[in-house]
């Protein structure tokens, strides 16, 4: 193999750039020439090839984004997209693609594979969702952002004796809720897992305050409900004053943390030696400890296992 490509699709996660370094700096140990794809899979059906030199990957490993730069690219669904991504591979003398991202990024990466293109899936979401790995790449960062903001959160809400609720990506997972949860020693965390029920939700504010605790700290997903219509609503039936703060984008940013570059360079690295081995249609993927890969088909139909255990120490904790 001479040369391979490497993109960086979806939502941006901390530790790409990480990554992106890692593939590059792997690949050209081995022998292998590095193309760039600019925005994702749009860049790769425009073309926007350039290469991707040892210098360019350089001081990269600290920074948030990603210097290939994103895009949520709808069109790719669509067969032709598809067949002119291939047909710009084969004009570049592109043997095999290295994608980074997370599950929008694999079916795309699927749907190659099944055309006859070489291709290894990293995953990288702030949102932790690919099933298949224990952790994705950006996710500890994300949790990191979360904790540090729920802190000084707790801090003002302590002052003025007010139940605080935050917003927390996570798109339909929980894991940045519930990780975030623990680490901040929230009241009571809401994911698409646990269901929201207001009452629940009311009952362990209302605790708080008869433990005569200054603050409140509610963690919530994104999507479940109108976090300003909950802040007023707690207002209304507890005790406590209430303020709603929606996290938003900044859990995508930022320097990435140990972990999460400790993750971009172990799974770059590998994509590399399997693509050099001749394996097609996997993802890496950290599995109790190992960084393994399995089957891109397998994967984007795994089923996340049930964080119940997590839940249920968050619970515990407020008694
Ligand atoms: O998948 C990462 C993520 O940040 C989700 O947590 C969130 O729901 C979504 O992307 C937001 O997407 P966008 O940046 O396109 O608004």
């Amino acid at each position: 193999m001479k040369r391979i490509a490497l993109l960086t699709s979806g939502g941006d996660a901390p530790g790409m750039n990480a990554c992106v370094r890692a593939v590059v700096r792997s690949a050209i140990a081995s022998g292998i020439e590095v193309r760039g794809v600019r925005d994702g899979y749009k860049g790769l059906v425009e073309g926007n090839i350039e290469p991707l030199l040892r210098q360019a990957v350089s001081r990269i490993i600290n920074r948030g984004g990603t210097i290939l730069g994103s895009a949520r690219y709808e069109a790719f669904k669509e067969d032709a997209a598809q067949e002119k991504a291939i047909r710009m591979m084969k004009e570049h003398s592109i043997e095999a693609l290295v994608v980074i991202g997370g599950g929008g990024t694999f079916r795309g990466a699927l749907d190659l594979a099944k055309k006859g293109v070489r291709i290894v899936g990293i995953p990288a979401t702030i949102d932790n969702d690919i099933a298949a790995s224990d952790y994705s790449i950006g996710f500890f960062t994300a949790v990191d952002t979360a904790v540090q903001s729920i802190d000084k959160l707790r801090d003002t809400s302590d002052s003025h004796q007010r139940c605080s609720v935050v917003e927390v990506m996570g798109r339909n997972d929980g894991d940045i809720a519930l990780f975030a949860g623990i680490a901040t020693g929230a009241d009571i965390v809401v994911t698409p897992e646990t269901g929201f029920d207001q009452h629940e939700v009311i009952q362990s504010v209302q605790e708080a305050f008869e433990k005569n605790k200054r603050h409140a700290i509610v963690i919530i997903t994104e999507n479940i409900t109108d976090v300003s219509r909950l802040a007023e609503d707690i207002e209304e039936a507890t005790a406590f004053e209430s303020r709603a703060t929606v996290l938003g984008h900044v859990q995508r940013g930022g320097t990435p943390v140990a972990f999460d570059r400790y993750l971009a360079a172990r799974m770059g690295q590998k994509a590399v030696a399997l693509l050099a081995e001749g394996a097609t249609a996997r993802i890496l993927a950290l599995q109790g400890g190992t960084i393994s890969d399995c089957g891109l088909e397998e994967a984007l139909s795994a089923k996340k296992e049930s964080r119940r255990e997590l839940v249920d120490l968050v619970t515990q904790f407020r008694h």
